[in-house]
């Protein structure tokens, strides 16, 4: 059976062909160019390989503005982030609605094209209250699209091949590659897992869990632009093999990559990381304690209730939810409140706080918070710091 359908039911290719890519690179230098910043080039990268399905470009202003209001575009297909492209006065002027124009990084390096179809301002009160539920620019997302240009470039993409580089940290990302690798294991049913941290004994629990009654599993890191603070993906990524190596079975897992920028959006963040993971073949997407949260801007479960407003089945992919999980003594091993008797004197709990100053220190937190094999790891990273 094939994997589950992305959204739209196409997934999406905007990569150029070598000749066509050709025929861009000599008339791109004609065209008007827009900077496309760090974070945006993440979003490209995922339109271009069909992460974002059905999105064939930067979302036109009707989108924008219903993703916002209802968690859905216009069409009616769910989506609850804008993928969208800032540009400042002087680059607006230089654009033409009906032409296309050039997409470059920061050094100049020609990335893609976009025919812009629109060009219109950025509703930042809505935006940041609509997607992240505040317009507090001390969260991470919000002061993201505060410091972005304040105009909108919408139109369809067209990205050259060597945009894409050939892996992300040694892991395949593209959802074609992912798609094939489910159906070549014969997998019906997939459960997703995301993470911008090393995984620790409360991630293995979760995942362990999942693995029970799912065909198999898609450890699926997201490797895009994250927050000051948070581990760069190429440790994570050392910690992820180090840990699958040696604990998972190789056949029940796959290890890949989400080149995706972290939004730090909670539970609309959750939603739209369901249905990356849809677009990438999986059927089933696990959503733990304060999913996608920075701060205490959502509450414990919020990620988890958010799945509730939409239809029975009109995500595509079901929500798999876990209580906060932690490791109890009473019990010997891992547990919630949902499962274990005992109170929480009987939890070993270590606060990220208490957990980056041991590791730093040199000092292998309990074992039953982190492997010893991922704490080696991360005390070497800390030493580079
Ligand atoms: S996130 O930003 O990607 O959500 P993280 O990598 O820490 O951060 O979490 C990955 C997934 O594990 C999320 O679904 C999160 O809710 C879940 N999770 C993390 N820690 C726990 C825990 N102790 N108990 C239950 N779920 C957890």
């Amino acid at each position: 059976m094939p994997s589950n359908a992305p959204v739209g039911g196409t997934l999406v290719n905007r990569v150029l062909n070598e000749s066509d890519a050709d025929q861009l690179k000599s008339r791109a230098s004609d065209y008007p160019a827009i900077s496309v910043s760090p974070a945006e080039v993440w979003d490209l990268k995922l339109i271009a390989i069909g992460g974002y399905s059905p999105l064939t470009g930067f979302m036109k202003q009707e989108d924008y503005a219903s993703v916002i209001a209802r968690g859905r575009l216009k069409d009616g297909n769910p989506w609850t982030v804008p993928i969208t492209l800032s540009v400042d006065d002087a680059t607006k002027d230089a654009l033409k609605v009906g032409a296309p124009a050039a997409l470059r990084d920061e050094d100049g390096n020609l990335l893609g094209e976009i025919h812009v179809s629109g060009i219109y301002p950025r509703q930042f009160k809505e935006e940041a209250e609509g997607v992240f539920r505040t317009s507090d620019e001390k969260h991470p997302g919000v002061e993201r699209i505060k410091q972005a240009g304040q105009w909108l470039v919408a139109g369809d993409v067209n990205v050259l091949p060597e945009t894409l580089p050939a892996d992300e940290q040694g892991m395949e990302y593209r959802p074609a590659a992912v798609r094939a690798e489910i159906e070549k294991r014969g997998w019906n049913n997939v459960v997703a897992f995301q993470t911008r941290n090393p995984i620790h004994r409360a991630h293995e629990h979760l995942i362990r869990v999942a693995m029970e009654t799912a065909d198999g599993l898609l450890i699926h890191p997201l490797v895009g632009e994250t927050k000051a603070g948070d581990i760069p993906a190429d440790v994570r990524t050392a910690c992820y093999k180090a840990l699958i190596e040696k604990y998972f079975p190789a056949d029940r897992v796959i290890l890949a990559a989400l080149p995706a920028p972290m939004r730090y959006a909670g539970p609309k963040e959750a939603i739209h990381h369901a249905l990356m993971r849809r677009n990438y073949g999986a059927n089933q997407f696990i959503v733990g304690r304060d999913h996608a949260g920075v701060g205490d801007y959502y509450g414990t479960y919020d990620a988890q209730q958010i799945f509730e407003t939409y239809e029975p089945g009109e995500l595509g992919i079901s929500n798999l939810n876990f209580e906060h999980s932690f490791w109890c003594k009473g019990v010997g091993g891992y547990a919630t409140t949902k499962t274990s008797p005992f109170g929480p004197e009987q939890r070993i709990f270590v606060s990220g706080t208490k957990l980056r100053e041991m590791l730093g220190n040199g000092e292998h937190p309990p074992e039953e918070v982190v492997r010893p094999e991922i704490a080696d790891i991360l005390i070497e990273y800390y030493k580079t710091l």
